[in-house]
């Protein structure tokens, strides 16, 4: 058999995309502030054009946006009702800002689940706990149709709604980016991330009082009435201005390369055609930037079946989205501060998705290969 390798991942930067890094690098040493400066302003003021009229504020990663949102929200000991579908920094941030973990279930789009929201919400109302948020997660730019209902709903019960958008930065919902259909939403720059910069997240706030407190709680937990002072529980969330400089750097190139992407969905799911699984196709009104190109197998074994196919086959699977989902995490079971629920959409998802490479410098001809494998799986 050919082995071609195809990799689970392979950024690349042109030679005029090192120019501009170069060139911004270089301005930030010789400014040599070094933090939380110039390129992280630059950053902001790239995300508020994107995001308004969301203020934006530029933090060491989504993790620790999330953590400095739930502080700020103030989740200690109240419940935050969250998408059991996420990584487990979701559940961290909560932990760390003493929330109670209340996941929810997918829908059969496999996005967030109103009614499910609403069952947990009810669930919190029966055994006593006030609900102080709720989180759901845009796994790979895909966002539920009724996220101004859920929106709605939880303003109606004075919640907050966070969406964690570390997947889901500059995908589109009902002409919006997604980001802007909550009160704070946190984007992630990690490596593999549509927009990256190795580590790095910026927050997005509805809300102008909450974005002046919120910057306070990147920094520290500063005072606002006595800038000397620190009266709020946080940490030191601030960004790096080489991080900053290079996450600007790949926000600039973003356009065609997200473009790529769709196409390279767009292309699996007209290539490949299986009896054992089929592609994930958008939500309504959904137009992810294909942080992921998701197939979902009939059943789990079938998954495990071309998870050793891809093996053979040289092709890298790349992470899941995800395949243990925080209910499942010891972490979050073993932890006093979490109400277990029946999640079976979830648990669907999980045990049956899978990924494909997508991202910008795949080939045609290796998109070709990995959906002629695909089409030729058969269970022998
Ligand atoms: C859904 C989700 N939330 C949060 C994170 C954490 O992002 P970061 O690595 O920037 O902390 C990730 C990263 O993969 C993610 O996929």
């Amino acid at each position: 058999m050919t082995s071609k390798k195809v990799r689970i991942f392979n950024i690349k930067y042109s030679q005029k995309d090192k120019e501009v890094i170069n060139e911004y690098f270089n301005q930030v040493l010789e400014e040599a502030f070094l933090t939380n400066h110039t390129f992280c302003r630059k950053l902001e003021a790239a995300h508020n054009d994107i995001y308004q009229p969301y203020a934006s504020i530029a933090c060491s990663s989504a993790t620790a946006g999330l953590e400095a949102v739930f502080r700020y929200i103030n989740v200690k000991s109240k419940a935050v009702l969250v998408q059991a579908n996420t990584f487990i920094a979701t559940s961290h941030a909560i932990q760390a800002a003493g929330g109670v973990i209340v996941p929810f279930d997918l829908d059969d789009n496999y996005v967030a689940s109103y009614k499910d929201i609403q069952l947990a919400y009810d669930k919190c109302q029966e055994d006593g706990i006030e609900v102080k948020a709720v989180c759901v997660v845009n796994i790979s730019g895909r966002g539920s149709k009724d996220l101004l209902d859920i929106y709605d709903f939880c303003n109606s019960k004075g919640i907050k709604l966070v969406e964690d958008n570390a997947q889901g930065m500059l995908s589109i919902l009902k002409n919006k980016p997604l980001g802007t259909f909550s009160d704070f939403s946190i984007d992630s720059f990690q490596t593999t991330k549509v927009v990256a910069c190795g580590e790095g997240g910026m927050i997005h706030a509805k809300d102008k009082t909450d974005f002046e407190l919120l910057k306070n709680m990147i920094f520290y937990g500063k005072s606002k009435e006595q800038p000397l002072f620190f009266d709020r529980v946080s940490g030191n969330f601030k960004l790096s201005e080489l991080n900053a400089a290079l996450a600007l750097a790949d926000l600039e190139r973003s356009e065609p390369r997200i473009k790529r992407r769709r196409e390279i969905d767009e292309m699996y799911n007209k290539n490949v055609c299986s009896i054992h699984f089929r592609h994930l196709d958008n939500p309504e009104d959904n137009l992810p930037s294909n942080y992921k190109t998701i197939f979902i197998a009939k059943n789990k074994e079938i998954r495990s079946l071309i998870e050793k196919d891809f093996k053979t086959n040289g092709i890298g699977m790349t992470g899941y989205v995800y395949k243990i989902p925080i209910n499942q995490q010891p972490r979050v079971i073993s932890s006093d501060k979490f109400i277990q629920r029946d999640l079976p959409n979830t648990l669907k998802f999980c045990n049956t998705h899978f990924t494909p490479p997508n991202y910008p410098e795949l080939t045609n001809e290796e998109i070709e290969y990995v959906s002629d494998k695909l089409n030729k799986f058969s269970i022998k």
